[in-house]
């Protein structure tokens, strides 16, 4: 979508808790990003969408080939993309995470073009994204050019059955099912209520998504994560410090809720802790400054920087927890010692990072 909207050295606006893919792409195309850092939820320090009225002048002046935002976010906030809808300058969206918002009653996508991930959110095998465009403003030849060039050439008849049997059921059973799905996370929002675990919730926020916290029992997200696994073997989709995160579709049923139920019963029975400070859970959301754009940086000869030196040097690969594939440093950006003291920290906590060429996340790859 995105190299099929740009040509080589093109000006792109894009909100900086863009998931890895959309750096990838910047690199092959050697774009030049104007970052837009999202919202943030002032309680939770949950990544919510971007302020699109802060944006809307900036894509009325026509200085980049697109703009490139995600909606819904990881965490399901939603960004309104209706002031936007005038601008002159292509709107390109990932929406990974918006494949099931048809039958939420969301509108589609307003855009010139749009992936949906229906792996991620309703019954379809991984690897099943699709691609939408349709516009005026994109020359879709090119778009076709890039699909038949980075795909594989031999697609998968079983991947595009799952697709359509996922399709089938979204526009058959899907409302309905999502209406049911709906009343019993509502249902068990309000027993885990009385548990001392509580739901997130904010303002446009997709439903589907769960951020179940633990802090008013002194139980932190990650501490949640591991025993929800270790001890009841359930899986959550991540975990930060403050909450989970629990990804609901219309596959689940009224028993995988009780089953969770159960097992936050337990946990708070047994829980003896004091409840949690937003000192103790809450993080930093800040990002680092660009100084070279991740192609230069990529480009660059690196060297290896132990963790413990590196802040004031530039990187030179990017530093990416997994999930939720959301860059903490990409190439080209200033290390900062915060950002030294909060990869030490996701690694104590055993807080999967990929992207480093050294797994122990003792050295960094800066720029020379
Ligand atoms: C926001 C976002 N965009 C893109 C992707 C990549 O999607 P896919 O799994 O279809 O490659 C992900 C996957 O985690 C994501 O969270």
């Amino acid at each position: 979508m995105i190299l099929g909207s740009t040509k080589r050295g093109d000006r792109i606006l894009v909100n900086r808790n863009a998931h890895k893919s959309i750096y990838n792409a910047m690199i092959l195309q050697d774009l030049v990003p104007s970052y837009v850092a999202p919202r943030v939820h002032d309680e939770w320090g949950v990544t919510l969408g971007v302020d699109t009225k802060a944006i809307a002048p900036l894509l009325a002046s026509q200085s980049y080939a697109c703009a490139v935002l995600t909606t819904p976010a990881y965490e399901g906030g939603m960004t309104d993309l209706s002031v936007l809808r005038a601008s002159k300058t292509p709107l390109l969206i990932d929406a990974a995470h918006g494949a099931h918002l048809p039958i939420l009653g969301v509108p589609p996508v307003q855009a010139d073009a749009s992936v949906e991930s229906l792996h991620k959110t309703t019954p379809a095998m991984t690897q099943t994204a699709v691609i939408n465009y349709r516009s005026d403003r994109l020359d879709e030849d090119r778009i076709d050019h890039y699909l038949s060039a980075l795909m594989t050439s031999s697609p998968s008849y079983i991947l595009m059955a799952s697709i359509d049997l996922a399709l089938g059921r979204l526009t058959t059973t899907g409302e309905a099912e999502m209406v049911n799905l709906l009343s019993l996370i509502e249902r068990f929002e309000e027993e885990v209520a009385d548990t001392g675990f509580k739901v997130l919730r904010f303002e446009g926020q997709d439903p589907t998504k769960i951020l179940l916290s633990g802090v008013d029992l002194g139980i932190d997200g990650l501490t949640l994560q591991r025993e929800l696994r270790q001890v009841h073997r359930i899986a959550v989709e991540y975990a930060r410090p403050a909450y989970c995160l629990l990804m609901a579709s219309i596959s689940n049923e009224a028993s995988d809720f009780e089953r969770l139920l159960m097992a936050l019963r337990q946990m708070a029975a047994g829980a003896n802790g004091s409840p949690l400070t937003y000192g103790e859970v809450g993080e930093s959301r800040d990002f680092p400054k660009m100084v070279a754009t991740p192609r230069e940086a990529f480009d660059r000869p690196k060297r290896s920087l132990a963790l413990s030196e590196a802040a004031g040097a530039v990187a030179a690969e990017f530093v990416t927890p997994y999930p939720p594939g959301i860059p903490l440093i990409v190439p080209g950006e200033e290390i900062t010692r915060e950002m030294v003291e909060r990869i030490r920290s996701m690694r104590e906590k055993s807080i999967q990072i990929v992207g480093t060429k050294d797994h122990t996340l003792e050295t960094l790859q800066v720029l020379r």
